[in-house]
């Protein structure tokens, strides 16, 4: 046993020689002590990045059989203000405004527990340029496009000019770089199932995979994500009112309850973002993943009906639109989910482009000519062209896009775009809170939240930083901020 011991601290002492280079045998041995990340998502990632960077051997453990989490379906990209893409397109930013617009979007939460949300929504704007450029210099990912996002004040969301969407673009990039390093290890089918604790500090890890339940030793990062599709679970329990609705994540556990079995203090956990639009898809119509309909396609003059009539004005707030949605009957009640129709005439259609191909191709949209269509939906185009050809609007809609169809005997032999929607959960700002260093928090006896040792967060699963909405664009943010963050901290504690 001793020689044992022995022998995992030389093989310790190789793995954290930077001039050490891989052979496979090292690769067998573990180090009886590592940096365990759980999750490999976004915030996952780049904790392993700054760990392995410091040094330090690090085990990932990934519950689903394939890396990264929701994080590799983001579309819209990542903030940051004063960058030198905004530079480049002349759009004038500081991480002031940036502060400025989330504290806004946080709304009243921000007065429960003020200093503490200012601090953590502080140093994500703060850092949001470097991340960038830590993106962009360091791990070779494109993201010269700079877009508005709505609630911000200026365009400062970035995503690659390619056609990979900035999540895959950030997951899959990271992962290879990651697995050229001998000091990194993933181990997929792998969940994490309880945090060993000894004196009140997070001594390690049990997992659970094909071989039977395991344990890793050493400083833990939890970055296992969100539970917007935990739908009949934390979801029923924290927003009773949205059991069942189907969501734009995987459908599977929330993990909260790792950090809460070990005191954790938990924050916001009833604030849940829903997005009117997620494609039914006909062919698996009950499924509780939706593939989200991109707000462009309203935004080019698409509109919505229930029962074959409009019934609010398309391009109100994703709340107001959610909430029109839901006072109407649901569908199904197995699958909470509406069934809304989707339609964009010729001139919507083209201008939504590649993404209606693609749509298109994964069957969730199909091009009909108006004369197919049914008699309610034909009165319906026939109304909706009377009111833009107008320009007045009962619903108050005064943006018609490209909406360029006239009403009448004349249209029916133009292909109109349509598909089936319903309102989705996407994202939970809630979960565990934590601190700038990333650390874990639990309540001590005077009530004053206090870091759990040995314990660090990052991303969706963490409480505290969105308050009352999340911004497009800064969950990519907080999970590269505090990411790396946790992996820095919980490199340096074990090394
Ligand atoms: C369709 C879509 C588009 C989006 N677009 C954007 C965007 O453009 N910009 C933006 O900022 N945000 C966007 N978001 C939100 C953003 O993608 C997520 O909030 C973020 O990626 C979460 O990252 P994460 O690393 O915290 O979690 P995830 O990426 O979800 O990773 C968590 C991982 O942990 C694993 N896990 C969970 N529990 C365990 C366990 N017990 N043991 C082992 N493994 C476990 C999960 O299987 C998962 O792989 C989007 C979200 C969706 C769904
Ligand atoms: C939704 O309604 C359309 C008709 O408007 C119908 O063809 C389709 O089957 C419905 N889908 C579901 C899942 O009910």
């Amino acid at each position: 046993m001793l020689h044992h011991r022995h022998l995992l601290r030389q093989v310790f002492k190789v793995f954290t020689n930077p001039t050490y280079s891989a052979t496979k045998e090292y690769h067998m041995a573990l180090p009886d002590r590592q940096v365990v990340v759980i999750g490999s998502g976004f915030a996952g990632l780049s904790a392993a990045y700054e760990a392995v960077k410091a040094g330090a051997p690090v085990r990932m453990l990934e519950r689903g059989p394939k890396p990264g989490g929701n994080s590799i379906k983001a579309s819209s990209g990542i903030n940051g203000a004063g960058t030198l893409f905004q530079n480049q397109h002349r759009i004038y930013d500081t991480p002031d405004n940036f502060y400025q617009d989330s504290v806004k979007s946080a709304g009243k939460s921000l007065k429960e527990n003020e200093q503490h949300r200012t601090e953590l929504i502080r140093t994500l704007v703060d850092r949001s340029a470097a991340e960038v450029k830590w993106l962009t210099d360091e791990i070779g990912i494109d993201l010269s496009v700079v877009a508005p996002l709505g609630g911000h004040s200026v365009a400062r969301t970035h995503r690659g000019a390619g056609k990979l969407p900035p999540g895959a673009a950030i997951v899959t990039t990271l992962l290879k770089k990651l697995e050229l390093n001998p000091l990194f290890k993933l181990i997929t089918s792998a969940e994490a199932t309880a945090l060993i604790v000894e004196n009140g500090a997070v001594r390690g890890v049990e997992y659970r995979d094909e071989n039977g339940v395991e344990k890793l030793l050493g400083p833990v990062v939890v970055a296992a994500g969100g539970f917007a599709g935990d739908s009949n679970g934390m979801l029923a329990k924290y927003r009773p009112d949205l059991a069942g609705v189907p969501s734009t994540n995987e459908n599977r556990p929330g993990p909260h309850g790792l950090l809460s079995s070990v005191g954790a203090e938990m924050m916001d956990m009833s604030r849940v973002q829903i997005h009117p639009t997620g494609f039914v898809d006909p062919k698996d119509p009950l499924s509780a993943y939706k593939f989200l309909a991109a707000e462009m396609l309203r935004g080019e003059g698409g509109i919505l009906l229930y029962d074959g009539q409009r019934f609010v004005n398309e391009l109100e707030t994703r709340e107001v639109v959610s909430n029109a949605i839901m006072k109407q009957k649901p569908t199904s009640q197995s699958t909470k989910q509406w069934n809304v129709t989707l339609l964009l005439d010729p001139g919507a259609c083209e201008a939504a482009g590649s993404h209606l191909g693609f749509y298109q191709f994964k069957g969730l949209m199909e091009k009909k000519k108006v004369g197919e269509l049914d008699a309610q939906l034909i009165t319906a185009v026939d109304r909706y062209a009377q009111v833009v050809a107008s320009g007045k609007d009962d619903l108050g809609r005064t943006n018609f896009g490209r909406w360029r169809l006239k009403p009448g005997e004349t249209n029916r032999n133009e292909e109109v775009c349509i598909g089936h929607v319903t309102v989705v959960t996407h994202f939970t700002m809630g979960g565990a809170a934590f601190n700038t260093e990333a650390q874990v928090l639990r309540r001590d006896d005077a009530g004053q939240l206090v870091p759990i040792p040995g314990l660090w967060a990052a991303g969706e699963i963490t409480g505290g930083i969105h308050g009352d909405n999340r911004l497009g664009g800064s969950s990519l943010l907080e999970c590269s901020v505090f990411g790396r963050e946790a992996g820095r901290q919980a490199a340096s504690s074990l090394l």
